[in-house]
């Protein structure tokens, strides 16, 4: 007989539970979204194990049944109702952008932007207004890695005291395809092949690639994806792009249209693709960890918005068409307003309950933000709604906690599956005079929204503005836009991902395709495809045509630009002052040099660096003055590809240990591969690779070979010297991290064996 265990627990529980999800939540402040969960959240402590009807359970290890050896009962209500939950578990992931990491914030503007927009958000700089941000990739599933080549989503969820307004963007500002009516056959190509789910989280493969060869349009696109903005740093270093073209309404009606950016504090930067696949391996949470752990140590993630204005007047100056989401305004002919910040405080306590089941809309608006026609947007209006009705179950989403705006809501809507709201009026229409004829429509003056009265004389067709033709003179801008280095990573990754692919015919065609955008960069991609570059198209090159159409009116044409180059468009331009929330290995072993792992410790931590000890073996290190020195990591658990740079501080045991250690050898040469800033003192300069000395690059100094201590000439991302010089070298050290990369070092790095 299962024996009676009499309760021993010492302090006895609170006999109500602290926060009971029955209760109707109240915000303490009526616009903090954080104090409008309070009342959804449950933590357990001191309090009892309980059945979902509130009953206490006694035992949670034995089911009930008829003797110990017995079947099982099916009275066991207590087993029935956890295993049966437990069974329900799952909901269906999202169709896209599956996998997400998501964080709480606020916004707040500079100043009032009464002339553009009427939004109440947009007012008064002492509003802040609450915020939930969900960063994503879009192809992979929710379990697959984060450094997968993709375009990042980037999704904003505005608490507004006027209703929930979403700008659902990603990190790249044009997309694939112009008309909504195409996003099927676009993930439909991107996604896993359907015979043999092959491969995950990619798009080296032959149906993405495929339906590339045949879209022009996706060109500007794809240039974009195989940029090393496809594999971001981090989400704290990306930027955002509403994409679209909306309309700001002013409260006298007059109309802008606008371009929504965010533009991250930390400057816009990017890993190597060898980094990536490494990552992958390494940590598939990469950025998943490195939000949650910067918003836990009180490093928080900031972005400015950024605003494109445009007047109506100018609707069509443009060569291309403001509709049209395969074009950008390059920055240069309309510039970026900086109009508000953007905060990222607070990491979500349930990932299932605020991240998995947040839903945003891009038809989520609140008065002085509107749409525009752009064919894209339209269908995502339709889409969204839709695909949450089943993924989150029913109409009834918007009442999750994370979903509800702090604006009260009343409405007529009524009943369906899991309905939480207790309406408590006896009409549920409108008009009516039982109810005195509430809930009332609300005049403009008290915030009812009003679209915005475009006119619009036309014929009904399925046909697309003219300059949406152009296909590709914004992808050659954003080519020529480009540092060499970054042109050198867009070949390689044209290479990788076609040389994944199987069928040849598809890897000519693209190509032939990208014969269009650029004779060089066509010529170069061919030579690592074994390709002479001469490839022409085995058919027209768009066969994304109507059934009775003439091919020829959708031959591509090409538009004209005012600009060659634009600067914004590279990730050489960005902003390269900050080491904050950087991490540094500091590479040691028994015998390590205790003060300059000490010096570095305090120096690094005093500018905002994360300085970790990684070392051959975990626990402790004994120093060479005897102190003891705690490890954080063992190499065997880490790699250099997480770290953003690597110090190797003296003492001669300590180095001799590393340099006997392959492990330790390939974690610092493969830093110098990938570019990354590295610092060495006294001993420690002897783990360096002999391609980094700058005698390396200074033949005569090489052949002399009298050592290399505080010579850093020819690589500013090296920083050496003695013993003594430990503050010099990691002052050297930190302005290192902060430019990111010296990735002019990266030719002569690749010869480094690592
Ligand atoms: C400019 C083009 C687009 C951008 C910037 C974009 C952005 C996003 C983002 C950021 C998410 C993730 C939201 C989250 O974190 O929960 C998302 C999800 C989604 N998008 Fe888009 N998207 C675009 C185009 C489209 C189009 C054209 C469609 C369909 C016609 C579409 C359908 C969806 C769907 C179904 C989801 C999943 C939503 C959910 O389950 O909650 N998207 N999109």
């Amino acid at each position: 007989m299962a024996s009676k265990r009499p309760n021993t627990e010492a302090k006895r529980p609170n006999t109500q539970a602290k926060r009971s999800s029955s209760k109707t939540p109240v915000a303490a402040d009526a616009t903090d979204k954080l104090a409008a969960l309070e009342p959804f959240r449950e933590d357990g402590a001191e309090a009892f194990l309980t059945t979902n009807h509130g009953t206490r359970i006694n035992d949670n290890q034995n089911s009930l049944k008829a003797g110990p050896r017995g079947s099982t009962l099916l009275e066991d209500f207590i087993l029935r109702e956890k295993i049966t939950h437990f069974d329900h578990e799952r909901i269906p992931e999202r169709v896209v952008h599956a996998r997400g990491a998501a964080a709480h914030g606020h916004f707040q503007v500079y100043k009032p932007l009464s002339q553009y927009s009427r939004a109440k958000f947009l007012q008064d700089p002492a509003v802040k207004t609450s915020v939930f941000v969900r960063f994503s990739t879009v192809a992979g599933s929710r379990g697959s890695s984060d450094l997968a080549r993709d375009v990042r989503g980037f999704a904003v969820k505005f608490y507004t005291e006027e209703g929930n307004f979403d700008l659902v963007g990603n990190n790249i500002p044009v997309f694939f395809i112009q008309d909504a009516v195409k996003f099927p056959d676009l993930v439909h190509a991107v996604k896993p092949e359907p015979h043999n789910e092959i491969p995950q989280a990619a798009s080296a493969h032959d149906t993405f690639w495929d339906f590339i060869s045949v879209m022009p349009e996706s060109m500007h696109m794809i240039m974009w994806v195989m940029s090393d903005r496809a594999i971001p740093r981090s989400f704290r270093m990306m930027e955002g792009f509403g994409v679209h073209t909306f309309r700001l309404v002013n409260e006298r009606g007059e109309a802008h249209f606008v371009k929504f950016h965010w533009k991250p504090l930390l400057g816009v930067h990017s890993i190597l693709w060898d980094e990536a696949q490494k990552i992958s391996g390494k940590d598939p949470d990469f950025h998943r960890r490195d939000l949650w752990e910067a918003i836990e140590s009180g490093a928080f993630p900031e972005w400015e918005l950024g605003l494109q204005v445009i007047d109506e007047a100018d609707e069509h100056k443009y060569d291309f068409d403001l509709l049209d989401p395969t074009k950008l305004v390059p920055e240069e002919l309309v510039p970026v307003q900086r109009v508000g910040r953007l905060t990222l405080d607070r990491n979500p306590q349930n990932f299932f309950a605020e991240t998995e089941q947040v839903a945003f809309h891009p038809g989520h608006l609140v008065p002085g933000i509107d749409f525009t026609a752009d064919p894209l947007l339209q269908g995502r209006l339709f889409s969204y709604t839709d695909t949450q009705l089943i993924r989150l179950g029913g109409p009834n989403f918007h009442e999750i906690p994370i979903n509800r705006p702090v604006a009260p809501v009343h409405n007529n809507q009524r009943d369906g599956h899991m309905r939480q709201t207790i309406n408590v009026t006896r009409t549920s229409y409108e008009p009516n005079t039982l109810g005195g004829g509430c809930p009332m429509q609300a005049g403009q003056q008290v915030g009812g929204f009003v679209s915005y009265p475009e006119r619009i004389e036309a014929v009904k067709e399925r046909q697309r503005g003219e300059k949406f033709f152009d296909h590709f003179s914004q992808a050659t801008l954003f080519w020529n836009s480009q540092s060499l280095t970054e042109k050198d990573h867009i070949v390689q990754a044209f290479q990788f991902e076609l040389g994944k692919v199987g069928v040849a015919a598809i890897r000519e065609r693209i190509v032939g395709m990208l014969q269009h955008v650029d004779r060089d960069l066509a010529d170069r991609v061919a030579q690592g495809l074994g390709l002479d570059g001469r490839t022409s198209l085995d058919g027209p090159l768009n066969r994304s045509v109507p059934a009775d159409a003439n091919p020829k009116d959708y031959q591509p044409r090409r538009g004209t630009l005012p600009i060659e180059v634009s600067a914004a468009l590279s990730m050489a331009s960005t902003v390269k002052d900050s080491a904050k929330s950087r991490k540094v290995a500091i590479l040691s072993a028994d015998g390590v040099d205790g003060s300059a792992v000490a010096e570095a410790k305090r120096l690094l931590t005093a500018a905002g660096v994360v300085p970790k000890v990684v070392a051959p073996h975990g626990g402790t290190l004994e120093a060479a003055d005897g102190g003891a020195i705690a490890v954080d990591f063992s190499l065997l658990t880490v790699g250099s590809v997480l770290f953003d740079a690597v110090f190797v501080p003296g003492g001669f045991r300590s180095v001799e240990a590393l340099r006997a250690d392959a492990m330790a050898v390939h974690f610092v040469k493969e830093t110098y591969k990938h570019c990354k800033a590295l610092a060495a003192t006294g001993a420690g300069i002897e783990l360096l690779p002999p391609e980094s000395s700058p005698a390396k690059l200074d033949d005569a100094r090489a052949q002399a070979g009298n050592g290399r201590p505080g010579q850093t000439d020819g690589d500013p991302a090296l920083s050496t010297g003695g013993d003594a010089q430990v503050s010099k070298v990691v002052a050297d050290f930190i302005k290192a991290i902060a430019r990111h990369r010296n990735w002019d070092r990266e030719r002569t790095a690749q010869k480094v064996a690592a």
